[in-house]
């Protein structure tokens, strides 16, 4: 498979065309993005992580019944996946209080919730993704109303395994970003990335934050903490 030409340059990956019309090449980048790109930086080797850790937690729900984009690593940085219409949602399940919603709730960071939740965002950084509910996805065309129940099992389907997956490894799941996309044939995949970048991770004992958030909050031990997680996931 070859690459002809890019497509489209985002914050933290490059995507290419290829031979086969049906197929994309992903090209994760070191570059880093916080608070739709005010803060700017690089995490040295994050591309070789998010790449890797990716392929593996969608493989490992492939098994599980869930399909992805998925299709084959190609390098440290490089990944074919099935080309997709992406919709412009960004599907967001909390297990645990962190982030945004303590802010836009007052909760206090860590607060077990009852049952997880899931929340939709319009894809669009000039209006800085604003929340929005199901039946907006649907009133504004943005996804029919069985594409909506769709990506809703989907991602609650997506937290059951990775959330074991993650415990069995010592690491909670505490919240995580999806986004979902449409093959040729009309198929809901899940698309884009699962990584530490998409992820809330913490040690599931002493709490410690194993994720992206070290790099929002000016935390340090970034680059370890990534590679923390891939140690955890036994990718080196
Ligand atoms: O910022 P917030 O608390 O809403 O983020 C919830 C989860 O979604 C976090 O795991 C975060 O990493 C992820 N997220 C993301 N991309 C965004 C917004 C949130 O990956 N644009």
């Amino acid at each position: 498979m070859t690459k002809t030409e890019q497509l489209y340059e985002g914050k933290a990956k490059k995507v290419w065309a290829t031979d086969d019309e049906n197929i994309v090449i992903v090209d994760y980048k070191d570059d880093a993005t916080a608070f739709n790109g005010i803060k700017k930086g690089t995490i040295v080797g994050k591309g070789v992580v998010n790449n890797k850790m990716s392929n593996y937690l969608m493989q490992i729900l492939e098994k599980h019944g869930i399909p992805t984009h998925f299709v084959e690593e190609l390098s440290d940085r490089e990944t074919a996946v099935k080309k997709v219409k992406i919709v412009p949602l960004e599907v967001i399940i909390r297990n645990r209080a962190a982030g945004s919603i303590c802010k836009r709730l007052g909760l206090e960071e860590g607060m077990d919730f009852v049952c997880p939740s899931i929340e939709f965002s319009y894809k669009d950084d000039e209006l800085g993704d604003p929340l929005i509910n199901g039946y907006h996805a649907v009133s504004c065309g943005f996804a029919t109303k069985e594409d909506v129940e769709t990506i809703k099992e989907m991602a609650f389907k997506v937290n059951d395994v990775l959330k074991e997956y993650f415990a069995s490894i010592g690491v909670e799941l505490i919240d995580f970003k999806l986004e979902f996309g449409k093959t040729a044939d009309g198929t809901i995949v899940l698309a884009d990335e699962i990584s530490p970048d998409t992820c809330r991770f913490w040690d599931i004992k002493t709490h410690e934050k194993l994720d992206k958030d070290r790099f929002r909050r000016d935390l340090g031990g970034v680059e370890e903490a990534y590679e923390e997680m891939m140690k955890r996931v036994g990718l080196n």
